[in-house]
């Protein structure tokens, strides 16, 4: 297939936005981003990166003269072949995905002479591409198209997740749009796998609640190894050989959290609840997660006894490293909970801010975070995590205590410096 240059408007300068449009344009297309927010679209004309996603900001610079930014409608659709929509699309509180700004840039579309396709970047509840199609039918604007390419990135790898992806979903109502936004990708080298809109949209939940099922599955086997003496990083590294089930997503911990996992298994829960179906494994994984971030406070409990009047030091605040979006972020379920219990709570993380979290303080070092404390809980694996002198920071600790929630720390150097090291999953020595 041959990269034609296409001019294509991105709605939503948000992460998945942001990362579409640099992507687009480091394969050759034209892009305009259009956002709502003012300040955040001059902020980007003036060449600053509101977010933090490693290779964006070079990907950005490097495509300068073929990215633009705006907050106007009619200047982001002017010549136009392709809008993406990659607005965020947050949870209500029945659960359901919140899809207004969705409807939003449908509704504000104008009515255009040639044909334009509407590409859906969003995660969206399955049947969302036929209630978009009929609207637009509504409003006699049959010549656009709609196609669903949902994105199948990680925070903090994104760029390279886009650039190489494993697979490229496309769903078209119709081939020709289909053949136009499997050509956008031209240049990169992945199988593309055509669908109707439906099971594309399908796909994206799909994946995602297989990848928080494996999470949870690994979650309880380290709360089974707990209680019977095993250790789960052992049992993951002998199940994740066999072929058939394969090492990734097998690293058991507190919990996943961020921008995607906790919502959209949510909206596939709904999804399927609303069409009468109970998805009995779905709330299982979304009840296994909840208690494993609750589980390090029971750890803390044994050791310290009682947790009211104590300090207790969270290494790390963004939900995984290199990346500081803290959004559903187990340490702000770890944080709650210790505060309602009446310990002091420090945290430390070298690019995430706690701002709006009040009773808890934010420590620029870990070695501050640990000074006077009577627990240490590992939160993320931020790698500089690896590189730290425990052993002389021990000793500045009012109790050793330390919880490594993403078993990233060696258990027996650990209690060699004198820690009372307990991890996940992995007997206590
Ligand atoms: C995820 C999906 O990977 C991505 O395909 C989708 O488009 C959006 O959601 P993201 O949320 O950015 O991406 O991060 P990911 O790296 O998948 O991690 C999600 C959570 O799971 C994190 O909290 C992480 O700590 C946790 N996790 C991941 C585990 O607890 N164990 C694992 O083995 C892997």
């Amino acid at each position: 297939m041959s990269a034609e240059r296409t001019k294509i408007a991105v709605f939503g300068a948000g992460y998945v936005g942001l990362v579409t449009g640099a992507c687009f344009a480091e394969l050759g297309h034209e892009v305009v981003v259009r956002d709502i927010l003012a300040d955040r679209i001059e902020a980007l004309g003036r060449g600053e990166v509101p977010i933090y996603e490693p290779g964006l900001d070079e990907l950005l610079e490097r495509n300068r003269e073929r990215l633009s930014f705006t907050t106007e409608v009619a200047r982001a659709i002017e010549g136009t072949e392709v809008v993406y929509v990659a607005v965020g699309t947050p949870p209500t509180y029945s659960g359901d995905a919140d899809l207004s700004a969705v409807w939003t840039v449908i509704d504000e579309l104008p009515r255009v002479q040639k044909r334009i396709v509407v590409v859906m970047k969003s995660t969206v509840p399955v049947g969302t591409g036929e209630k978009v199609r009929h609207r637009l039918d509504e409003r006699g604007m049959e010549n656009v198209g709609y196609v669903s390419n949902p994105e199948f990135t990680a925070e903090g790898t994104a760029v390279r997740d886009f650039l190489h992806p494993d697979r490229i979903v496309v769903g078209a109502f119709d081939d020709a749009d289909g053949e136009l936004v499997e050509r956008l990708h031209a240049g990169i080298d992945a199988p593309v796998v055509r669908a109707d809109v439906a099971s594309a949209e399908m796909t994206k939940l799909a994946a995602n609640a297989a990848l928080m099922t494996r999470i949870s599955f690994i979650n309880e086997i380290a709360n089974v190894c707990e209680a019977t003496g095993a250790d789960v990083v052992k049992v993951a590294e002998g199940i994740g050989l066999d072929r058939r089930i394969g090492p990734s997503f097998l690293r058991a911990g507190i919990g996943f959290g961020g921008s995607c996992f906790p919502k959209d298994s949510l909206a596939l829960k709904q999804l399927a609840a609303n069409s009468g179906y109970h998805f009995q494994l779905l709330n299982a994984v979304i009840e296994v997660n909840e208690l494993q971030k609750r589980r390090v406070i029971g750890k803390l409990s044994e050791q310290l006894d009682r947790l009211r009047g104590t300090t207790v030091a969270l290494l790390g605040l963004a939900f995984k490293p290199d990346t500081d979006d803290t959004r559903e972020a187990p340490a702000l379920v770890l944080a709650g909970r210790l505060l309602a219990e009446g310990a002091n709570v420090r945290i430390w993380d070298p690019i995430a801010r706690v701002d709006g979290l009040p009773g808890v303080t934010q420590v620029e070092s870990v070695a501050g975070a640990l000074a006077g404390a009577d627990a240490a809980v590992l939160v993320t694996e931020w790698p500089e995590l690896r590189e730290i002198d425990w052993g002389a920071l021990r000793s500045t600790m009012r109790r050793p205590v330390f919880v490594d929630g993403r078993n990233m720390l060696d258990p027996a150097e650990m209690r060699a410096l004198g820690y009372a090291y307990d991890a996940i999953g992995r007997a206590a020595g």
